[in-house]
């Protein structure tokens, strides 16, 4: 399906520092056709009632390796893999083997070690020179070095995987050839990591454990579903969480009254990272790619068709009205906040959690320690990591 009238996606980062003005009254219609950056075209699902019903129909396939499904980039496949079943029962089996180790009460036991990250990170910040780049001072260590103690990956192997990960999540940014060479890359990588772990096991590290079921051989788990979810837990467990700390700091230093509603009252820090990752203004929707396998009437009629490539939007669920007082308005403070950035349903995201947890002692060792940090240079000017997966700031100078 292609028309004219489909809508660029993912949508311009204008204003800077806000969500895209063209979330601005998108949820008129109920669906709306996108143009990704393949010239592809699908249905983008704009209102809170059908977004959230729709993560939890079986109507829609993750399975989207098939020719009629529309691509996200023509330069890259990123996740699309037809060795792997997205959908129960295959999908269930796969995922009840690692949410074990993401559970509420886990991610707690890790908090203590994250704290002590910050806090070296920080200390490193204090002595550096002014001004510091916030993404390499603690926005990406922090994730990778948590990520790193719960999969069992030794941190210093972070510089060679970093590379390859940000060649594989590509959408425009590199030539299809060294996107080729980083995904190639990027699992001989993991073959290697594997070995070493199966020689050498960790205590409790999730690749030992999951390398345990592997081997018991009762089907439960085969090679290469063992390579996949690795690969899709180490980089979903610090890309996504490394942009939000990224812009979301940016946006609070930007806002500094916000920032001194924190520092007058630190019980506002986990009501202020929901509200900003209400807004997430560090990516799109693009990963949330699905197929219509029938005809879905949504909640006003309108008719969502077999075989229709679907987006379900939640940074346009996180704007709805109907849902959210003022959804414009970034409000720190707001209550029964109960945002769509993480997904629903089968597919929730399995490190929400985790996210969370960093994303507050990020948040809250970083206002403590500056109390004066602010940006060093004007906000509009903040330079966006444009053609790759998530699109946050790709460099957050800050100084105090
Ligand atoms: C701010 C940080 C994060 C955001 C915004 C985020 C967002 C999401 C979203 C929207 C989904 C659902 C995709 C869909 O239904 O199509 C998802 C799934 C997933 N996320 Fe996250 N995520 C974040 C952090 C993490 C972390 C730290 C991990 C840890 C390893 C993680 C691991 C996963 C995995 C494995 C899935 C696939 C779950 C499944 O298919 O059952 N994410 N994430």
């Amino acid at each position: 399906m292609s028309t004219q009238s489909a809508i660029p996606y993912p949508f311009p980062w204008t204003p800077v520092m806000e969500v895209p003005e063209a979330l601005q009254g998108l949820r008129e219609n109920a669906l709306v056709e996108v143009r990704l950056p393949s010239g592809d075209t699908a249905l983008l699902v704009t209102r809170y009632a059908d977004v959230r019903s729709l993560f939890a129909d079986d109507r829609l396939s993750k399975n989207i390796a098939r020719p009629d499904v529309a691509r996200i980039t023509k330069d890259n496949d990123l996740f699309v893999d037809p060795k792997i079943d997205g959908d129960p029962p295959h999908h269930t089996r796969m995922r009840g083997l690692v949410t074990k180790a993401f559970t509420a009460r886990r991610i707690e036991l890790l908090r203590p070690y994250a704290q002590q990250v910050t806090d070296e990170l920080l200390d490193a910040m204090a002595t550096a020179e002014k001004p510091v780049e916030l993404n390499e001072a603690l926005a990406f260590p922090l994730p990778i070095l948590v990520i790193c103690k719960l999969l069992g990956i030794p941190p210093e192997d972070r510089t060679k995987f970093r590379r390859l990960v940000d060649g594989f999540l590509s959408v425009s940014k590199l030539p299809p050839a060294e996107v080729e060479e980083c995904r190639t890359g990027l699992w001989d990588y993991l073959v290697e990591l594997i070995d070493y772990k199966r020689a050498n096991p960790g205590e409790d590290d999730l690749i030992t454990s999951l390398i345990k079921v592997r081997d018991e051989d009762d089907n439960r788990l085969s090679e290469y579903e063992l390579h996949h979810w690795t690969r899709s837990l180490l980089i979903a467990g610090y890309v996504t969480t490394a942009s939000q700390i990224g812009t979301a700091t940016a946006v609070l230093l930007h806002r500094q009254d916000l920032k001194k509603q924190i520092q007058q009252d630190w019980t506002l820090v986990p009501s202020a990272v929901e509200e900003m990752l209400r807004t997430q203004i560090m990516g799109s929707s693009i990963g949330t790619l699905r197929i219509a396998l029938e005809d879905i009437p949504l909640a006003d009629g309108t008719i969502l068709p077999k075989g229709a490539s679907v987006l379900l939007s939640e940074e346009s669920a996180n704007m709805d009205e109907e849902i959210f007082k003022d959804p414009f308005t970034l409000d720190i403070q707001r209550a029964e906040n109960h945002h769509m950035t993480f997904g629903a349903g089968i597919h929730y995201c399995v490190g929400a959690a985790l996210a969370r947890m960093e994303l507050q002692v990020a948040t809250e060792s970083l206002l403590r320690r500056f109390p004066d940090i602010r940006l060093a240079v004007p906000a509009g000017s903040l330079p966006r990591a444009l053609g790759g997966f998530m699109e946050g700031f790709s460099a957050v100078p800050v100084t105090w």
